[in-house]
């Protein structure tokens, strides 16, 4: 199954998630989920196993043109995409990025350089540079080869961040996805709809709730799983689908990498009701960097 991007470009509507992927653990998981069927893998400059990724994608001997391939632009490359976007080709070892997003609506100051991915200042605070606009990086962003630059979009905008970058003068070409936090205790109605209007794909990471979560031994979705005889991560998964969105389950486990490619046909009444197990249970941001500035538009925000 996948979508169409704003720039007609098809993408698979799972992809494989490779945060806190070591390279290590993510050259067997890249090849097992190729191997599995899976045609998408995200990664980014900050989870530092794109070199891993590169090879595992060459290994694998499945042609790059049947591989969608996503990479981000860390907040220490905002100054410069150009060199940001060479950096990628290189360490994934590869002539083009299928969807290129900018991480985070922040630039951080990479002038003492005393971190590679998270500059501090000397309070041990992290380093933001507030003169750098995103809505410019952007524009950089719109300038790259798109021989090599197959689409651009952001990844942690909120509407009022998106609402800015799509009014500004130098924006040209909508973002073709923008990729957040989604689970079920954080289902993002609001962005989702927002994002639909603007023909902006919507691409959920945490779909499972990240590291431990508490969603695997969610009631609600235990019992979604014992009916569709499956286990609650393929519910979360399927849920993704049922809202229509890309969705990016991270794992290095075989068994959990097959399983997160089997999905179900959720019913509309079961899609609604994971819709409102956060009504009950509260709303959970898991993503929450101490940037020191506003990012996100609700009250989970740092
Ligand atoms: P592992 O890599 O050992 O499989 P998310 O995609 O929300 O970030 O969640 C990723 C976390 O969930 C990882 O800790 C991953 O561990 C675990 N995970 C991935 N798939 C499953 C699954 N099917 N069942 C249980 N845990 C899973």
């Amino acid at each position: 199954m996948s979508y169409t991007l704003n720039t007609g470009a098809k993408i698979p509507a799972i992809g494989l998630g490779t945060f806190l992927s070591t390279p290590e653990e993510v050259y067997g998981a890249v090849k097992e989920a190729l191997a599995t069927g899976y045609r998408h893998i995200d990664t980014a400059y900050f989870y530092d196993n794109e070199e891993a990724i590169g090879r595992a994608v060459k290994d694998s001997g499945i042609p790059r043109s049947e591989i969608f391939i996503t990479t981000k632009l860390w907040s220490t490359q905002h100054q410069n995409p150009q060199k940001a976007l060479d950096d990628a080709l290189k360490a994934l070892n590869t002539d083009y990025i299928d969807l290129y997003l900018i991480h985070w609506p922040v630039a951080f100051d990479t002038t003492n350089g005393n971190d590679k991915f998270i500059p501090k200042r000397a309070d041990g605070s992290w380093a933001i540079d507030p003169s750098v606009d995103f809505v410019d990086t952007y524009a950089k962003l719109q300038e790259l080869d798109p021989s090599k630059v197959k689409a651009i979009g952001v990844s942690n905008f909120s509407i009022t961040n998106l609402e800015r970058l799509l009014s500004a003068p130098s924006t040209k070409v909508t973002p073709a996805a923008n990729q957040v936090e989604i689970h079920p205790l954080l289902p993002q109605e609001e962005l989702i709809k927002y994002c639909k209007a603007k023909n902006i794909q919507i691409e959920a990471y945490c779909p499972l709730g990240s590291a431990n979560s508490p969603l695997l031994d969610n009631p609600v979705l235990a019992k979604l799983g014992e009916k569709y005889g499956v286990p609650p991560a393929t519910i979360m998964i399927s849920w993704a689908l049922w809202r229509e969105y890309v969705v990016l389950p991270k794992s290095v486990n075989p068994q959990r990498i097959k399983s997160n490619f089997e999905v179900v046909k959720l019913s509309d009444e079961d899609g609604e009701t994971i819709n409102n197990i956060s009504k009950t249970e509260g709303i959970k941001r898991i993503v929450d960097p101490p940037f020191g500035v506003k990012v996100y538009d609700d009250n989970t925000a740092y």
